[in-house]
């Protein structure tokens, strides 16, 4: 028998999604599946049309609104298809097909957002950089750009924007898939803000688009109406069904996170557990982290052993002790943790324990 290593089992997952979500969370969760309220209905029946998913959906935007002190002229929008689909639906609902947009390149996510971009409209690379964020200095705006789109935590490199610049009259866009939630930002420079929620804020199925008014009313004509920014603002995102369950556990991931102290306690946690694991990095013979150091992700901690066969030992290693899902993206190789908002720094723990002995026990790099 497997050994319990955390309070939720024998195994701790570090996956870089879905995430693990807070005990509490789960048995919320597992009370409104089987009953909503007295008269027996699960959370998975309610009509979106309804009174109850109403409230649910309000709450969770009061929510979302007090965490991040959005002004009232960002729109909060709950559609489906993850953020991949914003790589493509973002200009699509702000661009006409001759408009430009200035992309930040920092890692595979970014990339993969340029490359969906193009199909759609010009594409002007404003800076561009591997294991590290570019200098605000040194990104080239073109003066046409009608936005600039950044990633803030580049989730397969392990490099994490720490600071979002203001841009002037050019509003940035965003993907926060990895980490919005995980400390307070200054909605200000923002013209949108993209996120899947299944990082840090709950299950997979529920994408979040906050956008700034003054930017709908642009979609092309091609957009399905489920993904038209302006459609849906004006429905109160119920053109079609809302993926009413992935919204229910949004809600309680918000209302777990506001009990937890808000978005400073947020940071400080990501802090204080990628923390952890940096100290273990910096003073290893083994391991090597590429980012550069200012530029480290709180939330994706990549980092490599000498060779692909000590990567694979460690993994397997790690594997057996029940710290899973350590392997780098497909794409990058080398080992990855994800520390989203409800890891608890106990796990972060014991994976810095199991590094620190691992690291004592292998030969080091020559
Ligand atoms: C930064 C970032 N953007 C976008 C995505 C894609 O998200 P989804 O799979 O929900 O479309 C991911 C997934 O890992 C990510 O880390």
């Amino acid at each position: 028998m497997a050994r319990r290593c955390s309070e939720r089992g024998t195994v701790i997952s570090f996956a870089s999604g879905p995430a693990v979500l807070p005990p509490e969370v789960l048995s919320e969760v597992r009370e409104a599946v089987g009953a909503w309220d007295d008269s027996g209905q699960s959370v998975l029946e309610l009509p979106f049309g309804g009174s109850d998913y109403a409230a649910i959906q309000s709450e969770f935007e009061a929510d979302a609104r007090a965490l991040l002190s959005l002004p009232p002229a960002y729109r909060v929008l709950l559609l489906q298809g993850g953020a991949f689909a914003q790589f493509r639906l973002v200009p699509l609902n702000l661009l006409r097909p001759t408009d430009r947009a200035a992309y930040v390149e920092t890692g595979y996510w970014s990339a993969r957002a340029i490359a969906e971009a193009r199909e759609v409209c010009l594409v002007a690379v404003a800076a561009q950089a591997g294991a590290a964020i570019p200098p605000v200095a040194t990104w080239q705006l073109p003066r046409d750009a009608v936005y600039c789109h950044v990633t803030g935590n580049e989730t397969a490199d392990g490099v994490q924007i720490h600071r979002f610049p203001a841009l002037g009259e050019v509003p940035l866009v965003a993907d926060l898939t990895a980490d919005l939630f995980t400390g307070p930002i200054d909605i200000q420079p923002f013209g949108l803000i993209y996120a899947s929620a299944q990082k840090n804020f709950g299950a997979a199925g529920l994408t979040l688009v906050i956008v700034r008014e003054d930017l709908l009313g642009r979609a092309r004509a091609e957009v399905p109406a489920p993904f038209d920014y302006t459609r849906q603002a004006s429905t109160g995102s119920r053109v079609n069904t809302p993926p009413i369950f992935s919204v229910f556990v949004a809600g309680r991931m918000l209302k777990w996170l506001r009990r937890q102290g808000g978005l400073a306690a947020a940071a400080a946690r990501c802090e204080r557990r990628s923390r952890m694991l940096y100290h273990v990095i910096d003073a290893s013979r083994l391991y090597t982290c590429p980012a550069r150091a200012a530029d480290r992700s709180r939330i994706s901690v990549c980092f490599h052993l000498p060779d692909a066969a000590q990567d694979a030992a460690f993994l397997a290693e790690a594997q057996r002790r029940g710290l899973w899902h350590l392997a780098g993206h497909p794409t990058r190789g080398g080992i990855r943790a994800c520390l989203y908002n409800a890891m608890l720094e106990n796990s972060v723990a014991i994976l810095a324990d199991f590094m620190r002995e691992f690291d004592e026990t292998h030969p080091g790099r020559a």
